[in-house]
């Protein structure tokens, strides 16, 4: 069952270089505290070394042995414009432009990871997620094999059998309104990531719709995407598309969909789209007290996330675990 402890013992086998884009915001600050207070993963703060030194004394943490690297006397820049043009020379990119570019944080921060500097990136406590999610998708690219970038949400919540009860969601963050083909790369992506939080995937593509109850494209949609997904994976339980209470309710599950081998117990949950996949986790987390922790990008070639604008210190820390324990 999922633990954090889990996750710094694999750092702590194998410390990481974590880069964050707002460094002299407080909450940054003081989860590189926290951090830096241990050794299993250290923090590289973007920003004027002033303007993060100064924030740290006023807000009262320690950052001392911090790295603090400022885009605007960056060392190796002429390299890394070189870096940038060569990534993006499909788009014409000049080095005046990528100069320019890389004077943002996110965009900076970014090229620190594609260039080795550090192993992940957490951004976001002041970006929006398309700002931070934007130079990834064009810097670090989706891995080999996938075809696109996605994201999930891992819920946790104490159970009441002890233990902690931990679900995953996606897409809940990136991909706003996925084709069927997405749908299965989304759920493969999913059922990784759940894998590696301590979760025995048993997946449900959601609808409005259980077993062909209702009918529409969308219903088509989930229901094509859940048999294309399971004849990829076997051996994993896979159903829809069904509601979410047949998903949950083993009485309900019983009515509905009697044969089905998830439904009743769902613990992987695959939205038709950004909408649905936002509201739903944020339903959860708000009114099912279930602590949310993402969006945690998937398929991309190095571990880069996004902090929500409202997040807390602790959520800072516990992403940046969560982030670099996933590289
Ligand atoms: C992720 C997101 C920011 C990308 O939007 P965008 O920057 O407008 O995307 P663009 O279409 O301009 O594409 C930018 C680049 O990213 C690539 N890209 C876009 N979406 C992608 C995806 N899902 N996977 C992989 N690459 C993607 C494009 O191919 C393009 O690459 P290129 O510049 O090398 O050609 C957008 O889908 C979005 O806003 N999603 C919702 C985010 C959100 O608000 N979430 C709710 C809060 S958690």
């Amino acid at each position: 069952m999922f633990g954090f402890g889990q996750l710094i013992d694999i750092l702590k086998k194998n410390p990481k270089r974590i880069v964050f884009t707002e460094g002299s915001d407080s909450r940054i600050l003081e989860a590189s505290s926290r951090l830096l207070a241990s050794n299993f993963l250290h923090p590289i703060l973007v920003g004027d070394p002033d303007k993060i030194n100064e924030s740290a004394e006023d807000s009262g943490f320690n950052i001392r042995g911090a790295e603090i690297i400022n885009p605007m006397d960056f060392k190796e820049m002429d390299k890394m414009v070189e870096e940038f043009c060569e990534l993006r020379k499909s788009k014409g990119v000049t080095p005046e432009q990528a100069r320019e570019i890389l004077k943002e944080n996110n965009y900076f921060g970014t090229m620190l990871v594609k260039m080795g500097y550090a192993d992940a990136l957490l951004g976001g406590a002041t970006y929006s997620t398309a700002d931070t999610v934007r130079p990834a998708l064009q810097l670090i690219k989706t891995k080999p094999g996938n075809t696109l970038v996605s994201s999930c949400f891992i819920l946790v919540r104490p159970s009441a059998t002890g233990g902690n009860e931990v679900l995953a969601m996606g897409d809940c963050g990136i991909n706003i309104k996925p084709s069927e083909d997405d749908l299965v790369e989304i759920a493969e992506e999913t059922i990784r990531c759940a894998k590696v939080f301590g979760v025995d995937p048993h997946v449900a593509f959601l609808s409005y719709s259980t077993d062909g109850s209702g009918k529409g494209e969308d219903v088509d949609k989930m229901r094509n995407a859940a048999r294309k997904t399971k004849e990829r994976n076997p051996d994993v339980p896979i159903d829809g598309e069904m509601q979410f209470d047949a998903a949950v309710s083993p009485k309900v599950a019983k009515k509905k969909c009697p044969d089905s081998e998830v439904a009743g117990h769902a613990n992987t949950f695959i939205f038709p789209d950004i909408n649905a996949g936002n509201i739903g986790y944020k339903i959860a987390q708000r009114m099912g007290n279930f602590e949310a922790y993402g969006p945690i990008l998937l398929g991309l070639n190095s571990p880069i996330n996004d902090l929500s604008r409202g997040c807390t210190a602790t959520e800072v820390y516990s992403m940046a675990i969560i982030t670099a324990a996933l590289s």
